[in-house]
């Protein structure tokens, strides 16, 4: 995670840069996220900002590739 990136999960150290680059590449629910990353996998409360990031990036870029990982 950079040093400017804001923690999204304090329990995995997951960033927004990371959540928003795994949502650009097409991980569109909370539990791929988890799948892919480890966020939300532990405490939970990071959930609310994980699906306000999923519906930002979603609104910004609609077509998305299928996703690879
Ligand atoms: S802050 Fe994400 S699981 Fe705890």
């Amino acid at each position: 995670m950079n040093d400017d990136d804001v923690v999204v999960c304090v329990c995995a150290d997951v960033g927004e840069d990371e959540i928003t680059r795994l949502v650009r590449c097409g991980h569109r629910t909370v539990e791929d996220l988890r799948r892919v990353s480890g966020a939300n996998s532990r405490c939970g409360s990071c959930r609310d900002d994980i699906e306000e990031l999923i519906a930002q990036e979603t609104t910004a870029h609609p077509a998305v590739p299928s996703p690879v990982a």
